[in-house]
């Protein structure tokens, strides 16, 4: 039954079905419109509310961020089989609450989370104030049966302590929100139920409200599970939700919070989810790859800590960032609050790359060059364009032709950049043993502003 596969899993299976329609167009047609419901890349209206949208100048900064480092933690770290556990093992709401007297985590610190992620490199962070368990880590008056952090054994607001922590350490503050609660019978039946939907609804806007209000400036507020009873798309939930509604009322909170599309409205950026490969051209709206370092693909703790390796994330970084994208990278904390040291480990690696080659991927914009799917993809910045090289094309790289005069070209991993730049085009090369395995970082100064 696909409704019991973690959306992580569907993601797989799209991206390989997306692989096979682009080379078997009729294969396409045998996935199910479950399946198909499980892609949330693009699927939102947009017609609906545009003027929600924030401006180019606002979405600056995260433009610029390129990097950020997800969390996934609540009840579900305890059981550690990953955060759809109460749904794919079908427990009972209130045998799942149970987990609440046992929540009490004894070595959270928030610092040492964001610390982890500025290892990395990385300008803001998400955490999941309350997954599709219905579990809040927030003091929430709100909370359908008052399920929240505060009246478990911790008796502690860790969004409190996580956003407090975010500003100390110099983060962008993103907040994760699932409208879907698995707790109501109405989720999967609204019209059937309407008066439990009537509460499930009311529950979102009274939370969203809390966390918009309470905790200082917001700069991401991450919806996830606007879809209904898991089929559809987020925007076919519209009617239910009214998610032009609910944004308006975050815009007042908070008019300059960068918000993903998954309540149903367009959103001011795109998700692509799970660690399947990059491709294609340059998007015009900015978007967010986002997958779990667990190689595994649950979002939050299990003991199962295999990795996605350091090569595979450097190359969805820079596939990423190339096509106008961030990267949102996820953690799962344990049941005491504390990320597991490989990922802590694997942060850390990442950043020693990230750190060092920063100046061709933060702040930058993608182009001036499309990407060429597994063999470049470039970066600019001001007078410089960086060529982010995957795989050298026997006999050099061949790009089309440049305006701008190219000055200097000086390969950043290191050897001799041979160039010749004609009308027709600009060949590149690299001395021979200076191909970077992953990523060739060429920086070539032009003579007037690239622009795009
Ligand atoms: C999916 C999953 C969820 C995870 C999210 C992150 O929607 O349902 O568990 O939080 O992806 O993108």
């Amino acid at each position: 039954m696909t409704t019991r596969w973690t959306r992580a899993a569907k993601g797989a299976v799209l991206g390989a079905l997306a692989m096979l329609a682009s080379i078997a167009p009729a294969a396409s047609q045998t996935v199910s419109d479950e399946l198909k419901s499980a892609q949330k890349a693009d699927n939102s209206e947009a017609a609906l509310a545009p003027e929600l949208r924030l401006s180019d100048a606002d979405m600056a900064w995260w433009r610029d961020a390129k990097l950020g480092v997800f969390v996934h933690w609540g009840l579900y770290a305890i059981p550690a089989k990953g955060e759809w556990h109460m749904f794919n093992d079908h427990v009972p709401p209130a045998e799942y609450r149970k987990l609440l007297q046992q929540f009490n985590p004894r070595h959270f610190d928030a610092d040492k989370w964001a610390l982890a992620a500025r290892s990395a490199g990385a300008r803001y962070m998400v955490m999941t104030a309350r997954h599709h368990d219905g579990f809040s880590l927030f003091d929430s008056p709100g909370s359908y049966e008052h399920y929240d952090s505060m009246h478990s054994p911790a008796h502690k607001d860790f969004i409190r302590a996580y956003t407090d922590a975010l500003r100390r350490h110099g983060l962008r503050v993103g907040i994760y929100y699932s409208p879907l609660d698995w707790r109501f019978p109405a989720y999967f039946d609204v019209k059937g139920l309407p008066d439990n939907a009537a509460l499930l609804r009311k529950q979102t806007y009274d939370q969203v409200a809390e966390l918009t209000s309470r905790y200082g400036k917001i700069d991401i507020l991450w919806y996830d599970g606007g879809w209904l009873a898991h089929q559809g798309t987020d925007a076919d939930a519209a009617w239910f939700w009214h998610p032009d509604m609910l944004n308006a009322m975050v815009r007042k909170n908070q008019p300059k919070v960068v918000i993903n599309p998954r309540s149903g409205w367009q959103g001011d950026f795109n998700v692509e989810e799970g660690a399947a490969p990059i491709s294609g051209p340059i998007h015009d709206k900015p978007w967010e790859k986002t997958f779990s370092l667990t190689a595994h693909g649950a979002w939050g703790y299990t003991p199962d800590q295999r990795l996605v390796p350091l090569d595979q994330l450097k190359r969805l970084f820079i596939d990423a960032v190339v096509r106008n994208g961030n990267m949102l990278v996820n953690v799962g904390p344990d049941a005491d609050g504390v990320i597991p040291a490989g990922q802590v480990r694997l942060l850390a690696d990442f950043g020693k790359w990230t750190g060092r080659y920063g100046e061709s991927i933060f702040a930058t914009r993608p182009g001036p060059f499309q990407p060429v799917d597994g063999i470049y993809g470039s970066t600019q910045h001001g007078r410089a364009i960086y060529l982010h090289v995957l795989k050298w094309p026997e006999g050099g790289l061949h790009l089309p032709a440049l305006p701008q005069k190219i000055l200097r070209a000086r390969a950043l991993t290191g050897g001799r950049v041979r160039l010749d730049q004609s009308a027709s085009g600009v060949a590149v090369r690299i001395d021979d043993g200076h191909a970077d395995p992953v990523d060739t970082i060429i920086r070539l100064d032009v003579g007037g502003p690239v622009g795009g």
